[in-house]
């Protein structure tokens, strides 16, 4: 069995998680969470997304959130299009994901655009700002399974993570937007991405919607991916992906991972008291085992 000895956490809960939240959560508890989160000892975080306040309203407090953000930490905003980067530029963030689908039905919920006329908006973007000194994220929605057109070709995704790497982004983020990849999936697509793109960083990002996540970060480990997004208390979804529940919990993971003996460099302890500081502000209870087990089985 082939393991690494040490794995990065990248912690979507401050993005991911509470974009999915019923209600705004207020700017201060927010910045509070990520304060403690790098406390915890989170080394990269996603923040918060320029996106359209009338689509995602509890994003709408990005300027703010990014100029609170920690500057020992890698603090990641999101944005979709040209306007998403007019408004980041009012700021010092030079740290971006972009975001795009697989699937052209996903992509035209969740952007408002096809995947093509999302990858034409973005090329010169991406140029612009990689000669700006920016490092670019790119996350790859629907890489394994879409909500509204099913299982998604591994040679689709494989091209559009290819034409992300031309275009020159330094990450590469291939998500399982709704949680039904299997561990055979997530093997076979990132032994694949390893293989063809060795140069590239490479992250896996699970939904937990079908409790598959721990396995599928099992496998791939396996072909040897090092990087995991993963949220705290296990937050999240997209708000435009039908049925797709939390992230994996960062807790889980890096339990897992530390009984395995393969450092991440985050405190459980540490990684409780953040998510306890958020906790009270959620519309819907943490289930992730790690949380659970903390508060002696009970959620306070
Ligand atoms: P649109 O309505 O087509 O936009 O939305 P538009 O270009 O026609 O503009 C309409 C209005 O929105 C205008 O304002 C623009 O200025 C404004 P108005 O003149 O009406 O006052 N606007 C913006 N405002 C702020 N920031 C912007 C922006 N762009 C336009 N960036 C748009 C297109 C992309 C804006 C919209 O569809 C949107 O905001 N989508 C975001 C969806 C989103 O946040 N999804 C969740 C993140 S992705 C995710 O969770 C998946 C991931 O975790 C991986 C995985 O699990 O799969 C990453
Ligand atoms: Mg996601």
């Amino acid at each position: 069995m082939s393991l690494p000895e040490k794995v990065t956490i990248i912690e979507v809960g401050p993005r991911d998680g509470l974009q999915n939240e019923d209600n705004f959560i207020d700017t201060e508890t927010k910045k509070e969470f990520i304060k403690k989160l790098e406390l915890a000892g989170i080394q990269e975080m996603e923040i918060t997304s320029f996106v359209s306040p009338k689509w995602v309203p509890q994003m709408k407090d990005a300027v703010s959130i990014v100029n609170a953000r920690p500057r020992e930490v890698r603090a990641i905003a999101l944005v979709p299009n040209r306007k998403g980067i007019e408004k980041l530029l009012e700021t010092d963030c030079k740290d971006i994901a972009v975001f795009v689908g697989v699937s052209d039905s996903f992509n035209r919920k969740n952007i408002n655009k096809s995947t093509r006329e999302s990858m034409a908006e973005l090329k010169p973007i991406i140029a612009e700002l990689k000669a700006d000194g920016f490092f670019i994220r790119a996350c790859i929605s629907t890489a394994f399974y879409c909500p509204y057109e099913g299982k998604v070709s591994t040679l689709d995704t494989l091209k559009l993570c290819h034409e992300f790497a031309k275009a020159g982004v330094d990450e590469l983020s291939a998500a399982d937007t709704i949680g039904m990849a299997t561990p055979i999936e997530s093997f076979l697509l990132f032994s694949k991405l390893k293989k063809e793109l060795p140069t590239i960083q490479l992250t896996a990002h699970f939904h937990d919607t079908r409790k598959m996540a721990l396995a599928n970060i099992f496998a791939a480990l396996q072909a040897g991916i090092d990087r995991f997004d993963t949220s705290a208390g296990g937050i999240g979804g997209c708000p435009f992906a039908p049925g797709a529940s939390g992230n994996v919990a960062t807790e889980d993971v890096v339990y897992m991972l530390g009984r395995m003996g393969i450092e991440t460099g985050v405190d459980l302890d540490r990684l409780v008291d953040a998510i306890d500081v958020i906790t009270p502000h959620l519309s819907r209870k943490i289930d992730s085992g790690f949380y659970r087990f903390s508060k002696g089985g009970h959620q306070p």
